[in-house]
């Protein structure tokens, strides 16, 4: 395939103190370089919009991770193919997945980035079998440590890591109680086989939660923050654990919310952790195999919501906030 000799790519152009907005990013054209030896050309077909952009386009120096510089490419998942290569490994045809940046083309050396297995496509490559899968699986077995006949609380269950949280629990028959913001979505969190399905913006979180959790909580997946928490630890069992993987509630407040009261801690004996997949970037084929497991057996479907063309992942970010996406959130360009 032909490359062009320009292309297109969004960059950060100033830090956004609320929502980002249309001054947050613009779309710059660059020339297309020569390859150098060793390096190949990626025709960038698809991006992934995630929560933790916002924070990485916050000034802030003490994160998991630096937040991307003024002037600098929006950094992303994506997924491509390449076009041009001078490298054995990443031959031209083949499909990449990694970081690639908002960006129409790129060059590498392969450095993060690693070949799509036949039969994984895009939208599986960045959903069920990607960076939510695998950090849906950490959280999962690794912080929760998850068993059988226990009762697990997942928020944001019907997005891209919590849906793969909640079928991983049915799969492995736990009581799953899931928490989504739209009717639509605890349908689809019941066809999943989740027992409880809570829609937090309308029903009675603690009413519901003592309906579908009669001998208390052993597990929370906390993908939102808000006022479930609370709820949660009123109830947790003893040696309970929450794995706290994400407070979107939260990223938008200069005053985050404040946490349930640490007694109930001491008292039930339970342990709250967070955790980052950027500590367990390197473990991904051994991630990836444990989520095929369940995918092999039909018990792992994944759902994305594809918006069209490089301009929409500008505001489209803003869509995970809002809770309009339905499924994991992707740019196709
Ligand atoms: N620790 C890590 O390494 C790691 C990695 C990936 C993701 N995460 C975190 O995991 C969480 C889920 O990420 P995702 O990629 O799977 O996104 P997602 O769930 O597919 O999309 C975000 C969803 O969050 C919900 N939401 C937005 N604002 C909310 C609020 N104020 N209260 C409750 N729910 C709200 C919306 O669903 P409703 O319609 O249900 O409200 C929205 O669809 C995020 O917090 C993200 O930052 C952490």
């Amino acid at each position: 395939m032909e490359h062009a000799s320009h292309y297109q790519a969004i960059v950060l152009r100033e830090y956004p103190t609320h929502s980002i907005d249309q001054q947050t990013f613009e779309t710059r054209q660059f020339e297309a370089q020569p390859l150098g030896a060793g390096e190949f050309r990626v025709k960038v077909t698809h991006l992934s919009l995630d929560p933790a952009m916002r924070g990485w386009v916050s000034p802030d120096p003490n994160s998991y991770i630096p937040p991307v510089a003024i002037g600098e490419v929006m950094r992303s998942l994506g997924v491509g193919e390449i076009i041009e290569s001078q490298h054995s490994e990443f031959p031209v045809g083949a499909r990449v997945a990694g970081m690639t940046g908002w960006t129409e083309q790129l060059i590498s050396n392969g450095t993060g980035l690693s070949l799509l297995p036949a039969g994984v496509t895009p939208e599986l490559a960045l959903s069920a079998l990607g960076m939510p899968g695998q950090t849906a699986i950490i959280g999962y077995k690794d912080v929760l440590e998850a068993e059988a006949g226990k009762t697990i609380v997942v928020t944001g269950a019907a997005g891209a890591v919590g849906s793969v949280v909640v079928q991983m629990a049915v799969a492995d028959g736990l009581n799953v109680i899931a928490l989504a913001g739209s009717d639509e979505k605890c349908q689809w969190l019941q066809q999943l086989g989740a027992q409880g399905v809570i829609n937090y913006k309308s029903d009675d979180i603690a009413t519901k939660l003592d309906q579908f959790a009669p001998n208390g909580i052993d597990y929370m997946f906390e993908n939102t923050g808000g006022e479930t928490q609370h709820h949660v630890i009123e109830r947790i069992n003893p040696h309970g654990r929450v794995a706290v993987c994400g407070l979107i509630a939260d990223y938008h407040s200069a005053q985050p919310a404040l946490a349930p009261s640490w007694i109930n801690l001491i008292k039930r004996r339970a342990r709250v952790e967070g955790f980052t997949i950027t500590d367990h970037f390197q473990r991904a084929p051994e991630l990836i195999q444990g989520l095929l497991v369940y995918l092999q057996q039909g018990k792992l479907q994944h759902k994305v919501h594809v918006l069209e063309g490089l301009e929409s992942a500008k505001l489209g970010v803003n869509m995970l906030f809002d809770g309009s996406n339905d499924g994991k959130l992707l740019v196709a360009i």
